[in-house]
């Protein structure tokens, strides 16, 4: 199959059905995922927590995004390629995503960029667009904005529905080719997702978008501990390595590994 791209994405929207998005932070899994029809990965800043330990989105780097970037979007044959602004990479200028976003587009290799932001940043929004970088909004709870909001909550309860539509609204005429939801009530994600010509993608948002975004480590159950409520768990990775780790070390220590067939 080739290449999908963004109009792809358009047809499944205008055509009722939906497609996939997961992230990726390196070869194999970006390999895996590609091989197996996953439409969209995401090199999301989720990286900060999910690869380099951070407890926040926040602390991650333009260049650290870029190196994820650049190995998911070599290993990728057919998915279309999208990577996260990282928090202060955008929010003083449009000309500042601009900059950033050329970054991740020529050196990290991606072919659109994902923006946390209300419709304050329809203006960037349209920058980006201007210089030909596909953007992809992301709206409700946006981790990066997560002290300011007081942490893991749902957003778009009651009356401030209107105010993420008015969002979703401005970001599509300042030209996103995608809304993403995280954490809004299914019925606001719905109605948003009817109200809009282009397609949305939901994290904690219902089963009204578009497409579904998870977290790969936390699809694949490689994470552990308390998962949100939003996640499916589709594998146990973290059962699985824990019981080869576990099992490499008791041969080590009883002499069975390496036996004649792994010697020279
Ligand atoms: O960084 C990320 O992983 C994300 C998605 C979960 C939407 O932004
Ligand atoms: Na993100």
């Amino acid at each position: 199959p080739g290449r999908v791209r963004i109009h792809h994405l358009q047809q499944a929207k205008d055509e009722g059905r939906h497609f996939a998005m997961l992230t990726a932070y390196d070869q194999y899994a970006a390999q895996v995922f590609d091989d197996a029809g996953i439409e969209v990965l995401l090199i999301g800043d989720s990286a900060a927590n999910n690869v380099l330990g951070h407890a926040t989105t926040l602390p991650i780097t333009l260049d650290e995004m870029i190196l994820f970037s650049r190995t998911v979007s070599l290993a990728a044959s057919t998915a279309l390629v999208v990577a996260d602004l990282p928090f202060g990479s955008y929010e003083v200028s449009p000309e500042q995503a601009v900059e950033s976003s050329v970054r991740l587009l020529k050196e990290g290799l991606v072919h659109a960029v994902k923006m946390e932001g209300s419709a304050a940043y329809a203006e960037t929004v349209r920058a980006l667009v201007r210089a030909g970088i596909p953007v992809m909004a992301h709206i409700g709870f946006t981790p990066q904005s997560e002290h300011a909001l007081g942490g893991y909550r749902v957003q778009g309860r009651g009356e401030t529905a209107q105010r993420l539509l008015d969002d979703a609204l401005a970001l599509e005429e300042a030209g996103a080719f995608c809304v993403l939801m995280e954490m809004v009530p299914d019925e606001v994600a719905r109605s948003i997702d009817t109200a809009l010509g282009v397609p949305t993608i939901g994290i904690g948002a219902g089963a009204g978008t578009t497409g579904q975004v998870l977290v790969w480590q936390d699809m694949a159950g490689l994470r552990g501990g308390r998962q949100a409520k939003f996640v499916k768990q589709y594998a146990d990775l973290r059962g699985t390595l824990s019981e080869a780790a576990r099992s490499f070390a008791a041969d080590v220590r009883s002499g069975t590994f390496p036996g004649p067939e792994h010697s020279f």
